[in-house]
């Protein structure tokens, strides 16, 4: 597998000093608030189980997996339900966790989902950001870093489903597509 690496982007220190650097912001605006935290599925599973080891304090966990509609080559701003949290988040402090914001089409549509459902608030955390292909505005409100336009892949992030393992952040090798 790692030989399908042409770069590391974050090593694993990296990546974990990023993590617990917002667990700590988290925890701290959201103390004795028994947030939900909502994992995005897959792509923020493995954010997730670090992030929330970092936070000292009372949280909830939660579930979800959805899927982009596309209608051509722009997103429609919609997303199909795969699986849906247990949870009531009436009068709940919601924070979607998520691996990367690319387009924002995921997140606009969870964001107005959740409110729409009756949440206190919903925030974002956002291990990643790539504004180069944003098409939805969407204010992330704890963001790790800024990565340029390339697919990355590794902590959670996937290609062709492939690649979640991988303990670091990096980029594929451009022949790893051709195959
Ligand atoms: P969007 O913001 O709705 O376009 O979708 C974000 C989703 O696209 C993320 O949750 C990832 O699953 C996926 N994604 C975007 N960029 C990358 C990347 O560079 N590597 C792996 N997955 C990506
Ligand atoms: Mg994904």
């Amino acid at each position: 597998m790692q030989e399908d690496i042409l770069k590391v982007l974050y090593s694993e220190d990296e990546v974990k000093a990023i993590v617990r650097r917002l667990a700590k912001q988290v925890e701290q605006d959201y103390r004795g608030k028994n947030p939900l935290m909502i994992c995005i599925l897959k792509g923020a599973v493995v954010f997730m189980t670090d992030f929330v080891r970092d936070i000292d304090d009372y949280v909830e966990l939660d579930f979800m997996d959805v899927s982009s509609y596309y209608g051509g080559t722009k997103s429609t701003g919609e997303v199909r339900i795969i699986k849906d949290v247990d949870t009531s988040v009436r009068d709940r402090d919601v924070v979607l966790v998520e691996d990367i914001i690319d387009t924002g089409a995921t997140l606009k549509s969870l964001m107005g989902l959740f409110s729409h459902r009756g949440a206190k608030s919903v925030k974002v955390v956002a291990l990643f950001n790539k504004p180069s292909r944003r098409q939805e505005f969407v204010a992330a409100d704890y963001v790790g870093e800024t990565v340029p336009d390339e697919f990355i892949v590794g902590y959670g992030l996937d290609y062709a489903g492939k690649y979640r393992n991988l303990p670091y952040i990096g980029i594929l090798k451009p022949e790893v597509y051709a195959n």
